[in-house]
């Protein structure tokens, strides 16, 4: 695949604006469309209209207005190539904007499948009865990995107080998720627009998760994630060598991501992927998550 094809940020607004509709509701508000989950989904994003000019901050305004009535996180999402004016627009409606390397498979670049020490990496079968367990402890290592980002130390002392990493015992009390999530993650792995995977030892369990979805032969890779106590074991490397070499397989030619910060896009380089441009991901400037 070559990495200056001109087609490749086309492709990836159709892919952006093709992978909530699936289980949300597109509205168009001024040059945004705005997906409103339903269901159990995770909530969508506001993005730039296909095809559309560049939003205003009258419709930053009116998409916030919007997404606080259906109570949906305030939340933007564009690629800085595709649509460059936005970011200075997004500023001065009162967003922070979160820069994030935006990443594409260099197929010749991808690195072999590799055993990983001590654990197995292992797809998720949705026809299996373990599925809904798989789901769960999937959603808790996210939950968990998300929240302690890769650059937290993992032991920290304050004091006498010695702060453990999260490992299985914080996993298996996450609460489980409800029967609807796991259905329409289920019909989402059955239609193939899902593949997901773990790493799994015999005596931690699930401790590694990621995924891909999947449209048209374009494939994002999301939610990788690995436990705390579980980090720089190679696993998120090798659970992410594996979704892309498997998306390949499945017949996707354009496997992307983006990455949280350049730590992690430096993980994502030496796996086979090549930074190509810009992720951005604007909240309101109060949120301390992205502040
Ligand atoms: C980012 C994250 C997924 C990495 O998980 P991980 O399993 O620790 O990743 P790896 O072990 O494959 O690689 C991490 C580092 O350990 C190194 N490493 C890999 N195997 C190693 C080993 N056996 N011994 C020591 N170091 C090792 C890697 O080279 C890499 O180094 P680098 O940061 O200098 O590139 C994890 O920190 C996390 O869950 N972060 C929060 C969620 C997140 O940001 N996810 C990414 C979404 S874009």
């Amino acid at each position: 695949m070559a990495l200056e094809g001109t087609d490749i940020f086309p492709r990836l607004e159709r892919f952006y604006d093709a992978v909530p509709r699936d289980a949300a509701v597109a509205e168009d508000i001024g040059e945004f469309v705005l997906f409103v989950r339903q269901g159990a989904g995770w909530p969508y994003y506001a993005r730039p209209k296909l095809g559309g000019q560049t939003p205003s901050a009258a419709d930053v305004t009116a998409v916030r207005a919007r997404q606080r009535e259906a109570e949906a996180p305030e939340e933007f999402e564009w690629v800085h190539e595709t649509t460059p004016d936005l970011l200075a627009v997004a500023r001065s409606a009162g967003l922070d904007v979160l820069l994030a390397p935006l990443l594409v498979l260099d197929r010749a670049a991808l690195v072999p499948d590799l055993p990983v020490p001590g654990a197995t990496i292992r797809f998720l079968d949705p026809a299996a009865d373990r599925f809904a367990a798989d789901v769960a402890a999937s959603r808790a290592v996210g939950r968990l990995g998300f929240g302690a980002p890769a650059t937290t130390p993992a032991t920290s002392t304050a004091g006498t107080l010695i702060l453990e990493p999260a490992g299985p015992a914080q996993r298996d009390a996450v609460p489980t998720p409800g029967e609807q999530l796991v259905a329409d993650q289920r019909r989402r792995h059955a239609s193939g627009r899902m593949i997901s995977a773990v790493v799994e030892s015999a005596a931690e369990g699930i401790v590694a998760c990621g995924s891909v979805q999947r449209v048209d032969g374009v494939a994002e890779v999301v939610g990788v994630a690995t436990l705390p106590s579980a980090r720089r074991r190679g696993y998120a490397s090798q659970l992410t060598a594996n979704l892309a070499r498997r998306s390949l397989q499945e017949g996707d030619d354009l496997v992307f991501l983006s990455a949280g910060d350049d730590d992690v896009a430096r993980l994502y380089s030496k796996v086979g992927f090549r930074r190509l441009g810009t992720a951005c991901i604007g909240s309101p400037a109060s949120s301390a998550a992205l502040g």
